[in-house]
């Protein structure tokens, strides 16, 4: 399975912070926005990663992280000229993707919590050995904003909406996706919205119309963020800062996570601390190698 991190889109709802620099660049406290989905498809276990972005930014993204060997991962760009829709990720990765399944993270996605290691794995496993696309759930007070999933009384997911007016349930579908192989064929044919975009709840759709979908529960221990508006990137810092703060951990970085998995050594990381040495990101990486 591969990854592939949608990053672009105008960011018109954040000006003028993104009047210069895509959203999923702007700092959710202590680093990069894009950051935390990275560092879930790593925790998933993924080391072959495509990032999309706009015309104006992909080299900003090749800048930050470059080949990616100095994470452990095999890191490809790609630009998406206008925003066609999420599910637009496909068609421009079907190069990438070459026949493969695929994680898909939203860059401006936070998610957090205990356990989400062992539930991407899991949930891989559906995908690759059942031949399912899998999406996760999380109850939120204003559904109506999001993908929304509907279940039958034994738990069973029977639709997805976009944004609805009238939401069947709280359970919105977070950004990570992930698709058996035959993603890019089905994304192939869908027929733009009346928005005038690849929708990826018509795709999620069709994997349900064939019955082969399934949703998987985020419960009360994750944090699923928005990062929106103004106030929601300024709680979702507030939140990192107030976590790390007590427990003297990061969330979201990178580097640990490639150097506790063995993907990285010892050089990998003295070279991320020169880099980051005047940093209190860089101290930590300093503390993890001296543990
Ligand atoms: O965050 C989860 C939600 O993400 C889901 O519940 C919805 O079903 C899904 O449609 C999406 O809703 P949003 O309203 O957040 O979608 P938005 O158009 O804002 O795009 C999400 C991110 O993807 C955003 O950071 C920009 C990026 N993007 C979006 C589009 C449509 C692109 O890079 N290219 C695109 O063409």
């Amino acid at each position: 399975m591969k990854g592939i991190i949608l990053s672009g889109g105008s960011g018109t709802r954040l000006y003028p912070a993104t009047s210069v620099v895509v959203k999923q660049l702007l700092p959710v406290y202590d680093k990069p926005m894009v950051y935390y989905p990275l560092s879930v498809l790593m925790m998933a276990g993924l080391r072959e990663i495509l990032i999309i972005s706009t015309p104006r930014d992909t080299d900003r993204f090749r800048e930050l992280f470059g080949d990616g060997s100095a994470l452990g991962l095999k890191l490809s760009y790609a630009i998406q000229s206008e925003s066609r829709g999420i599910a637009d990720a496909f068609l421009l990765g079907e190069d990438f993707l070459d026949g493969d399944a695929a994680a898909l993270a939203l860059g401006d996605n936070f998610l957090y919590g205990d356990g989400i290691r062992t539930m991407f794995q899991s949930s891989c496993r559906l995908v690759l050995n059942e031949n399912r696309a899998v999406v996760f759930g999380y109850k939120v007070r204003e559904p109506q904003n999001y993908g929304v999933a509907e279940f039958d009384s034994q738990g069973r997911v029977i639709s997805i909406e976009e944004k609805p007016a009238q939401p069947k349930s709280k359970y919105a579908v977070i950004g990570f996706y992930l698709y058996p192989s035959d993603v890019v064929q089905k994304a192939k044919a869908l027929s733009p919205s009346a928005r005038g975009e690849i929708e990826i709840t018509d795709l999620n759709q069709s994997y349900l119309l064939e019955n082969r979908l399934s949703v998987e529960l985020l419960g009360r221990g994750f944090a699923w963020l928005d990062t929106g508006t103004h106030g929601d990137l300024l709680e979702a810092g507030s939140f990192v800062q107030a976590i790390e703060k007590r427990q003297g951990q990061k969330i979201a970085c990178p580097e640990e996570i490639a150097y506790r998995s063995g993907w990285i050594g010892t050089g990998d990381m003295l070279t991320a601390i020169e880099r980051y040495k005047n940093s209190s990101y860089g101290q930590y990486l300093k503390e993890i190698l001296d543990e």
